[in-house]
């Protein structure tokens, strides 16, 4: 007979949730509970810390805990366009409102008093309804379309939880601001509804939700996501080694997380890699085996990163690989030829603002640790290492 190999316990391709899920457990209750009771959330952090497996979490429990509750997810990647948005929107409104497909149907027709939707029910997806929009109509009556989920559950008496993801892509709109403030003026009315609303590019979230002179500046509680601390890594790490049968010593798998600096993605990803080069027990020469796969695996994208990045802006990347705190000190600026202090300060705010390094208490850190390990061994010769557990 022949035995299929094991499936892996770890996963980073997609959102996790269920099993492979870990802690979270304060963010988690502070979401479902404003959910359900109706404050927007504004969820924030670096891309792949675990925001949308997050959201995917507290949907599932919310929806299994409340049979009034009913969660859209919809993902703003994907809406090149406001009109794109408001047909994509209402789409999952309508699918959402009902778990037949005659009543969707009956809803998509019913809740719009001025526009005359086309419905079309897909044949892939059984009861899928999709509705799609005359724009000259629907540019004139924006507002039945955002408040169509108010509308609905004000109606039927649920709670509807809108969740929009990667929000910040909203700004590649035309006229995004006008669109901003229609959707700030109608959403802030909403009594049925509650609006969760994340995003990766952490200053554009910032400037969108916590600068007074935008629409949205005070829409709801704001969640800067953290990372998930090592104390709760270990244990998941050696109970998911456990669950296939293999092990890993709590030690490892410390110093698994701690290598990737608790980075929730690349976590997952050298767990996975040190699973499948593991036969019974993970050793260091496994995960160090598994550091190089990690490497292997993303360096394209941090060679394609490197090469949109000035001269000035790899010196001083090397400077805060070397852990220099002073940037614009003098010897700094000489030894690693970065210019002058407002070049240092120019470059530095860029590399900032595209989310490459971060401001800590004590200077400047890269925020990717797979690319700071990477970094560090091709342009500073230090080999790639294991951290201590
Ligand atoms: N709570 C968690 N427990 C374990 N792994 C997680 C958790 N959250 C995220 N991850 C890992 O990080 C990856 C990226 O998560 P994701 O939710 O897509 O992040 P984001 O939406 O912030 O970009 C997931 O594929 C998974 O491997
Ligand atoms: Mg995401």
């Amino acid at each position: 007979m022949i035995q299929e190999p094991p499936v892996s316990p770890f996963d980073f391709g997609s959102t996790v949730n269920q099993v492979k899920f870990t802690n979270r457990s304060k963010d988690l209750s502070r979401l479902k509970a404003n959910m359900a009771a109706g404050i927007n959330t504004i969820l924030i952090s670096p891309r792949r810390w675990g925001k949308s497996s997050l959201v995917e979490q507290a949907a599932l429990e919310l929806r299994a805990e409340r049979r009034h509750a009913r969660v859209v997810i919809l993902d703003l990647f994907a809406c090149d366009t406001f009109e794109e948005f408001l047909q994509d929107l209402s789409r999952e409104v309508i699918n959402a409102s009902s778990s037949k497909w005659q009543e969707r149907v009956q809803n998509a027709k019913s809740f719009f008093k001025v526009i005359t939707p086309r419905i079309t029910i897909g044949s892939e997806l059984e009861g899928q309804v999709s509705l799609g929009f005359d724009w000259h109509e629907a540019c004139r009556h924006v507002g039945e379309i955002l408040d169509l989920a108010e509308r609905i559950a004000e109606a039927k008496n649920i709670r509807m939880v809108v969740c929009l993801d990667e929000f910040q892509n909203m700004a590649n709109w035309k006229e995004d601001l006008r669109m901003q403030k229609l959707m700030r003026a109608h959403w802030q009315r909403h009594k049925h509804v509650t609006y969760v609303i994340y995003g990766s590019k952490r200053h554009m979230m910032a400037t969108l939700f916590d600068d007074s002179a935008s629409p949205f500046y005070r829409f709801g509680d704001i969640i800067w996501l953290q990372r998930i601390a090592v104390e709760h890594w270990t244990p998941f790490i050696v109970e998911r080694f456990k669950s296939t049968g293999k092990s890993i010593a709590p030690e490892l798998a410390s110093a698994l997380a701690l290598t990737m600096g608790c980075h929730s993605w690349y976590v997952q990803q050298l767990a996975h890699f040190t699973w499948t080069l593991t036969r019974k027990k993970a050793d260091p020469e496994a995960l160090e085996a598994a550091l190089q796969l990690v490497m292997d695996a993303n360096t394209p994208l941090y060679q394609l990163t490197c090469e949109t990045l000035s001269g000035s802006a790899i010196n001083l990347l090397k400077a805060i690989a070397n852990g220099e705190h002073q940037l614009t000190s003098a010897e700094v600026m000489r030894t690693y030829r970065i210019g002058t202090p407002r070049n240092v300060t120019k470059t530095r705010d860029t590399l900032e603002s595209r989310d490459i390094i971060e401001r800590t208490e004590s200077g400047y850190a890269f925020l990717d640790p797979g690319f700071e390990l990477w970094f560090k061994r091709k342009f500073l010769g230090k080999k790639v290492a294991i951290m201590e557990g």
